[in-house]
């Protein structure tokens, strides 16, 4: 029964897996903020969420807009108003000409706010170049007081880039030259009080933090359809020393998609 009752539309989509309870027709919104998301309190939760084609294409022209539907876009917004940061390499905010995050929908927004918590996620981005525009849309803040993002970037970034990004963005060292530790951003949100960091790509982040044993869920949504080409898929790096295992937790699907939710370690 949903705890949280507003004069929105609510759309379900269907449970697929587990069917114990029969397959039922749920709003996502009750369902991923009843999840349990918790670590033994030394880093927080890091929540892997893609989008493929069921070939494992991760773009469609460059992207991954053309992957989606409506159902998709709606539960990407779910799982963002959970998150206190979203976490994303630099090449995804270029290719996907990133905005700040913005208000969740009023019954995510509504939990947001009855658990204490500010009403907007953070945005948090890696970059060794630095090669962000700083008028850029991810640059504008949504509200007055919203913190500026989180740029994580190693002690060799340009000084010309980080003195144009200075006034708008927070630019932090997590590594030496050119390559960002994931452990030390993690690590920094840790110590910034982050609970839930929603990692949202691409492809060559997702690699590192899954290699480095920091990713606790995958949330993955297979597009119904096949591209083909060479687009990336959801890890993009060299073979991981050993597989990672998942389990599988839940699937919902909506008018073709299936939303897997996978735990990890
Ligand atoms: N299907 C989906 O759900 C989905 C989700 C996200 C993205 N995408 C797509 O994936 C593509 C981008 O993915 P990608 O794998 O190419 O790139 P990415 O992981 O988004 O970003 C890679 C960039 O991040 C920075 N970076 C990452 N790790 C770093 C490290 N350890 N040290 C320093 N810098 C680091 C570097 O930025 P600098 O170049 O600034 O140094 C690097 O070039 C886009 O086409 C996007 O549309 C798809």
């Amino acid at each position: 029964m949903p705890r949280y009752r507003h004069a929105v539309t609510v759309r379900t989509v269907r449970q697929v897996f587990p069917t114990d309870s029969g397959a039922v027709d749920i709003d996502p919104v009750d369902l991923v903020h009843d999840e349990v998301r918790q670590t033994d309190g030394t880093r927080p939760w890091v929540l892997m969420n893609m989008i493929s084609s069921a070939d494992g294409a991760t773009t469609l022209d460059g992207a991954s807009g053309g992957l989606g539907g409506e159902a998709d876009r709606r539960l990407l917004g779910t799982l963002r108003g959970l998150a206190d940061v979203i976490l994303v390499g630099a090449s995804t905010v270029r290719a996907e000409n990133y905005r700040a995050p913005r208000t969740p929908d009023d019954r995510v927004g509504v939990l947001r706010a009855t658990s204490g918590r500010p009403p907007r996620p953070r945005l948090a981005v890696v970059s060794a170049s630095l090669a962000l525009d700083p008028t850029a849309l991810m640059f504008r803040p949504v509200g007055p007081a919203d913190p500026p993002p989180l740029i994580y970037t190693a002690t060799g970034a340009p000084g010309s880039a980080r003195d144009s990004l200075s006034g708008v963005a927070e630019v932090v060292d997590a590594g030496t030259g050119s390559q960002v530790d994931v452990g030390l951003v993690v690590a920094d949100l840790a110590g910034r009080g982050a609970g839930v960091v929603l990692a949202e790509g691409g492809p060559s982040l997702n690699h590192q933090l899954v290699a480095a044993g920091l990713v606790d869920e995958l949330n993955l949504t297979i597009s119904p359809l096949l591209v083909g080409g060479t687009a990336k898929r959801i890890l993009s790096g060299p073979t991981l020393a050993a597989p990672a295992g998942l389990r599988l937790d839940r699937v919902l699907s909506d008018d073709g998609y299936l939303f897997c939710r996978y735990l990890l370690g």
